[in-house]
């Protein structure tokens, strides 16, 4: 493994290994991507290889223009289906107001695009990021790039080259470091094909920026804020994103309350408090964001779990998010990252 800068030099030297099938770490606005030539089956099945990733669990299709698309998507056959107008109309705002951006869209597939990237669904979901090393990256390889987040399957995502070389070392060839990712939590998936569009995984778009283009959108219910009358169960939610240190997750303003135990370390939504607060050490209490802000908080999720995870604590106690805007995806990603461990701590 080789890593590169973001220099036109190495860049392009990254884009001739994706075209000869190899695996190239790059960072997006969102996470790094591991990335593979979309068209090429022996690098999609590294990439499933390198992840541990299970071959049902399909890819997202990175493009970096938006004539890329009739590669890919093959937006005809939405006439054939029930909202299929509805559907190719709010393809066209949404990739018109918010590509590029942290939003994968569910499309129709194109016969052409190996079923090893879609895991055989009739659907590919594309994505168009943002960030220039992406997009300059894409252009000049195959202009249609498979890439998952570079993590193990089940892991914390990278925000950071140092996190992919730990993570997954020898199994990629080049990681193009382009320093700390901005957004910080993965893009948002949606649905437009059906009656009312539905948000599959919260992420880095929020639904009020989707509803504000194309009206109400739908959001699994175990996605929405939960009351006393209908508590978590945790059980039922899929471990991902988890750290290897158990996580805990508390309600708003429970952590604060709740004395501090030596080897735990926490991370607070937002807290005024100096951490000395908790008599605590100072690298083990970590807080998203002092002033509560949303965009500041998700980009340091990742970021900061994965320094709690590397201090070799007992536990990491977390704090909910407020439930809008980014705060849904922090919540998902959280409580997600406590499956198999104590769930939800009252
Ligand atoms: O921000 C991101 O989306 C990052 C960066 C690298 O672009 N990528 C990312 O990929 O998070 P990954 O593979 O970790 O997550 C992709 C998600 C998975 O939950 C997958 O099941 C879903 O997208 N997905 C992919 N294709 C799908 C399809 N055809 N239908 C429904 N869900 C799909
Ligand atoms: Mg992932």
């Amino acid at each position: 493994m080789e890593i590169l800068s973001c220099s036109d030099k190495d860049i392009e030297k990254a884009a001739a290994a994706l075209v000869k099938g190899k695996l190239v770490a790059f960072p997006t606005e969102t996470v790094y991507g591991l990335g593979a030539d979309a068209f090429n089956l022996s690098a999609l099945a590294k990439v499933f290889a390198a992840k541990n990733r299970p071959r049902f669990d399909p890819l997202i299709i990175h493009i970096a223009e938006a004539e890329a698309l009739d590669r890919i998507v093959d937006t005809a056959s939405f006439e054939g289906s029930a909202f299929g107008s509805l559907a190719r109309e709010r393809l066209s705002i949404l990739s018109e107001k918010l590509w590029p951006g942290p939003l994968t869209l569910i499309l129709p597939k194109r016969e052409e695009l190996p079923d090893l990237a879609t895991a055989g669904l009739a659907t590919a979901a594309v994505r168009f990021p943002s960030h220039p090393v992406a997009q300059k990256l894409i252009r000049l390889s195959a202009g249609a790039v498979a890439a998952p987040s570079a993590n193990p399957f089940g892991c914390l995502s990278p925000t950071r080259a140092s996190h992919v070389c730990e993570q997954l070392g020898d199994k990629v060839d080049y990681i193009i470091d382009g320093g700390r990712t901005q957004v910080g939590i993965e893009s948002t998936v949606m649905d437009i094909s059906g009656e009312k569009p539905r948000i599959l995984r919260p992420g880095g778009t929020s639904r009020e920026a989707i509803e504000a283009f194309i009206g109400p959108v739908e959001m699994p219910s175990t996605l929405i804020m939960e009351t006393p009358e209908t508590p978590m169960s945790p059980g039922q939610l899929k471990s991902h994103y988890a750290p290897k240190t158990p996580l805990v997750l508390h309600r708003a303003g429970e952590l604060a309350l709740l004395p501090y135990a030596p080897g735990e370390g926490r991370l607070y939504f937002s807290r005024s408090e100096p951490c000395t607060a908790d008599n605590a050490s100072c690298e083990n209490i970590k807080v998203l964001s002092q002033t509560g802000d949303l965009c500041e908080a998700a980009a340091n999720l990742f970021d900061m779990l994965h320094e709690l995870d590397s201090l070799g604590l007992k536990l990491i106690r977390a704090e909910e998010a407020p439930y809008y805007g980014l705060g849904t995806a922090i919540n998902d990603r959280l409580r997600r990252g406590t499956s198999g461990q104590s769930g939800i701590d009252r």
